[in-house]
């Protein structure tokens, strides 16, 4: 493991069994993507946002990080300007990732799935995207996975624990026995919220709720699950 970040933890910790990880910027990078699509649509209307302003919009629903970024530019829109915003929005997202290739998956990451997946672990996705199914597709990820949810199956978004909690459930674990992958602010409070342990993927400076942050799945082994 590269870094480590220490958070007490005061609940008896049991061991782990089953692993959650989100998608977006933990398996694939397809953060950026999202980003490239957001700036687009606030340029369109004529504004920006800066990169420091993203870290908020990762791990968010669709609605809710285009409520956020009308916020930023000071621009109301109807309900149903904003559908059409979103939509807009969503069309430049999807013709990026449906050019995205197994290449496009993040270092370390097929590696260690097989890795834990060998070791008997439980793997589920939990991401809030609507667009799981065709990125796990392309990027030939979908056949490591028990259980898939996603922000078709979810009413409430991160950082409500509602995905991980639903993760787990199917699964059959208690959530003290799942450990969530993710590169969101907004994921590692709905794991800490859902009861579970959080690998924050990305930077110690921002994602400080994590019980340990490294810089990408290819700084983990099956063996760090064992010391967590
Ligand atoms: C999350 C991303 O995984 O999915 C967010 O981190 C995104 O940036 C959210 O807004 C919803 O994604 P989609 O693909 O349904 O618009
Ligand atoms: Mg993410």
């Amino acid at each position: 493991m590269q870094e480590e970040l220490q958070t007490p933890n005061p609940e008896p910790k049991t061991q782990i069994k089953a692993c959650l990880f989100d998608l977006d910027g933990v398996l694939v990078d397809t953060a950026v993507y999202h980003y490239q699509a957001w700036k687009r649509l606030a340029n369109t209307i004529g504004f920006d946002f800066t990169e420091a302003q993203n870290e908020q919009l990762k791990g968010v629903s669709r609605v809710e990080s285009l409520n956020k970024i009308l916020a930023w530019g000071g621009v109301e829109k109807t309900d149903a300007e904003k559908e059409e915003l979103a939509t807009l929005k969503n069309s430049w997202y999807v013709e990026m990732i449906t050019k995205m290739t197994p290449a496009e998956v993040l270092p370390g990451t097929v590696d260690f799935l097989t890795e834990i997946h060998q070791a008997g672990y439980k793997l589920a996705l939990g991401s809030a995207s609507k667009n799981s199914g065709i990125i796990l597709e392309k990027t030939n990820l979908a056949h490591f996975f028990d259980e898939i949810v996603d922000g078709n199956m979810v009413t409430k978004s991160k950082p409500d624990p509602e995905v991980f909690l639903k993760g787990a459930e199917l699964l059959g674990f208690k959530p003290n026995e799942c450990v969530v992958f993710e590169d969101a602010v907004a994921g590692v409070e709905a794991a800490k919220r859902g009861d579970m342990r959080a690998i924050g993927i990305g930077e110690k400076s921002i994602l400080t709720d994590a019980d340990v942050v490294v810089s990408g799945l290819d700084k983990l082994t099956v063996k760090d699950l064992e010391n967590l």
